[in-house]
């Protein structure tokens, strides 16, 4: 498969203190890929490197194809689009006039707004001046800013961390959808069910490195103790270790009719990241 991201020994400092140290993964074309870490891990540093906003210290770093040196060029800016805390909007515009200032920005067709505002949710406040939003709508504007340009490649530094359950339902909606459509999508985010829910692979980012890459699901079964929860219609709670020699009392209890409810306990990415690192991914 092609790739989107390729990232390998990247170390990033601070006034001599690194803050990533030894980072390395590739993003390919066409997936979801979540970076994941909690607060100060180096997520946005490493969106902002990958975005051209800050020069890496040492390590090898390719996007689209193309070199560190080439993320300012308007060919790099027309094939990724961003939406970072430091993204801004006009806020005396309304909406759709401030999408039409980007859109002209990179030579888009007007067309797009509507397409754009549908996605995030926004068709009917269209004529609202941005001032007036709340801060969840402001930020699905931004994110309407980072599509306007159909950009190839998205980074989404937290990109629902405003939003309610129920428009980040919506945008998870919608990025689904841009994703289907053949967007690369390349997100930070400390939610774990965000990531669980839509991305293809997770990252974890903790001291400096990344520390488990993997499917959430595969990585889900990889942590499970691979244990049966049973519960009888006795009220008995029974832990049976998934292995042949157990499948007698497993069948015995199934044939007896006393089985209520039986699971496998997949623990959550949460847990998983504090199993791997520690700490609680918040
Ligand atoms: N411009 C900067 N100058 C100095 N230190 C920084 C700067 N930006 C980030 N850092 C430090 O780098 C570490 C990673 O920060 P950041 O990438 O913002 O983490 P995250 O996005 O995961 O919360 C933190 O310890 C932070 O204080
Ligand atoms: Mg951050």
């Amino acid at each position: 498969m092609k790739h989107a991201i390729q990232v390998k020994k990247l170390r990033k400092e601070f006034n001599k203190k690194a803050a990533l140290e030894d980072v390395d993964f590739e993003v390919y074309q066409g997936e979801i890929f979540g970076l994941l870490g909690p607060s100060g891990s180096g997520k946005t540093t490493t969106i902002k490197i990958l975005t051209g906003e800050l020069k890496k210290t040492s390590g090898n770093v390719s996007v689209l194809d193309m070199k560190p040196d080439l993320f300012t060029s308007s060919d790099f800016k027309s094939q990724i689009g961003i939406l970072s805390d430091n993204s801004t909007l006009y806020e005396r515009l309304t909406v759709y006039d401030n999408l039409k200032l980007f859109c002209k920005l990179y030579n888009a067709p007007l067309q797009q707004i509507d397409e754009v505002l549908i996605q995030v949710n926004l068709k009917n406040d269209s004529k609202k001046v941005v001032s007036k939003l709340s801060k969840g709508m402001k930020q699905r504007v931004l994110l309407a800013k980072a599509l306007i340009h159909k950009p190839k490649l998205i980074f989404l530094d937290e990109p629902t961390s405003a939003l309610d359950p129920g428009n980040m339902a919506h945008i998870h909606q919608g990025l689904r959808a841009l994703n289907k459509a053949g967007t690369t999508i390349f997100l930070t985010t400390h939610n774990m069910e965000e990531a669980t829910e839509l991305c293809d692979r997770v990252a974890f980012l903790h001291k400096g490195q990344i520390q488990e890459l993997d499917k959430p699901d595969d990585l889900r079964y990889k942590y499970s103790n691979n244990t049966f929860h049973i519960e009888t219609f006795s009220g008995e709670k029974l832990e049976i270790e998934n292995v042949p020699e157990n499948a007698e009392q497993i069948k015995e209890l199934i044939i007896e009719g006393s089985v209520k409810r039986m699971y496998t306990d997949n623990p959550t990415l949460g847990q998983i990241f504090l199993k791997v690192t520690g700490r609680e991914l918040v």
